[in-house]
C-alpha cells in the first residue's frame, strides 16, 4: 500500500501536448469608451438601485443591448431561502430573451455595489452559472457578446462570453 502511494505521488504522466487559454482583458476608463459603452455602464450602474439583497447587502446591475437597440437591465434578487435569489445577470438575459426572443444580444456591462452602498473599486466577474447562460445567447446569437465589467476607477473589456467560460458544456 505504501509502496502504491509513493508511486502515485511521483507519477509522471506522459503528456501528449499542453495548450493554454488566454483571456484578453482590456483595461479602460470611463472615458475610454464609446457613446454606446458608456450608455450601458451607466445602465448597469442605475440597475444596481434595482437590486434586491437584503441578504447578502451586495447590489449588482446588469444591462444587456440588444440589435434591436433596446437596452435591458437586470439586478439580483435574493430569497429569504437563500438558493432561490438570482444573480443580475440571469436576470437581464432571462428577461432579454424572454421580452425579444428574436433580438440578439450585442454588449452586456455588468457594475456592483458592496456592502458600504458605495460602487466596487475593481469590478466583479459574473458566476460560473450565469457564464453558462450567458454563453447560450451568444452562441444563438451567432457573433460575440461583448463584455463590460464596471469597477468605479476601472473597467474590464472583454471580447466574448466565451472568453469568461473556455472549454464551456455544449451540446449542440
Ligand atoms: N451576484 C450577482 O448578481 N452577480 C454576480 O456576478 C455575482 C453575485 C449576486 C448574488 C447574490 O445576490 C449577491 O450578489 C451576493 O453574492
Amino acid at each position: 500500500m505504501f509502496l502504491c502511494i509513493e508511486r502515485a505521488i511521483n507519477y509522471k504522466p506522459q503528456i501528449m501536448k499542453t495548450i493554454e487559454i488566454a483571456t484578453p482583458i482590456e483595461i479602460l476608463s470611463f472615458d475610454e469608451l464609446n457613446e454606446i459603452e458608456q450608455n450601458v455602464v451607466n445602465e448597469a450602474r442605475e440597475a444596481t438601485r434595482r437590486s434586491y439583497a437584503p441578504y447578502s447587502r451586495f447590489n449588482v446591475g446588469a444591462a444587456i443591448v440588444l440589435d434591436n437597440g433596446e437596452v435591458i437591465t437586470g439586478a439580483n434578487q435574493e430569497n429569504v431561502a437563500y438558493p432561490s435569489g438570482i444573480c443580475a445577470e440571469r436576470v437581464a438575459c432571462y428577461y432579454a430573451h424572454a421580452r425579444y426572443p428574436e433580438a440578439r444580444f450585442v454588449m452586456i456591462a455588468i457594475s456592483a455595489r458592496g456592502t458600504d452602498g458605495n460602487e466596487i473599486d475593481h469590478p466583479i466577474s459574473p458566476c460560473g452559472a450565469c457564464r453558462q447562460a450567458l454563453l447560450e445567447y451568444e452562441t444563438i446569437a451567432g457573433h460575440d457578446i461583448a463584455v463590460l465589467l464596471v469597477g468605479k476607477s476601472e473597467i474590464y473589456r472583454l471580447p466574448s462570453v466565451k472568453s469568461l467560460l473556455p472549454l464551456a458544456f455544449s451540446d449542440f
